[in-house]
């Protein structure tokens, strides 16, 4: 059994990763509309990615014997106008999960529950990059995106990304 507090955390943290599932696929119904195929895919996959990050936690507490209760999950509420729109939101929701993962990580510590720390491991590395990927659409974009040469080898780019499952097996 984990600590109560620890416990409800990485509960919790199935729900934001749901909702980064869910604010994707937003960001790639609103890429899909504005024509940008690649964008869209990114986001698509991204999504994909979140999901299985749920999963993660989801499959963390059953192994540990600990009850899941699911949340609502909330509507995506970004307003999306301009092409940056959702890489601008995108990394600062990244960073915004950033926070989360390490309050759980700071509560795992506390408690000296070094199991809880170890699973956290992964998802610490896998923040970095995410927060990176999505600095670097932000500078592509403002680099390129205003010529649409520019903008049309970028959704190529975009469009090329695969899903790949997560390294990490539980
Ligand atoms: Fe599950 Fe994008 O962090």
């Amino acid at each position: 059994m984990l600590n109560i507090k620890v416990a409800e955390l990485l509960n919790d943290q199935i729900n934001k990763e749901l909702y980064s599932a869910y604010l994707y696929l937003d960001f790639s119904i609103f890429y899909e509309q504005q024509g940008l195929d690649g964008f869209a895919n990114w986001y698509m996959i991204q999504a994909q990615e979140e999901r299985d990050h749920a999963m993660l936690f989801l499959k963390y507490l059953q192994q540990n014997g600990e009850k899941v209760e699911l949340g609502a999950v909330e509507k995506p509420d970004k307003k999306l106008s301009t092409l940056m729109d959702p890489l601008k939101a995108g990394f600062e929701h990244e960073q915004y999960v950033t926070g989360l993962i390490n309050n759980i990580y700071a509560e795992a510590y506390a408690e000296k529950d070094f199991r809880t720390m170890q699973f956290l491991d992964w998802f610490v590395k896998e923040q970095l990059e995410e927060e990176k990927n999505a600095d670097d659409m932000i500078k592509k974009m403002e680099l390129f995106g205003n010529d649409s040469k520019g903008l049309y080898s970028l959704d190529s780019e975009y469009a090329a990304r695969v899903y790949s499952a997560p390294s990490l097996v539980l």
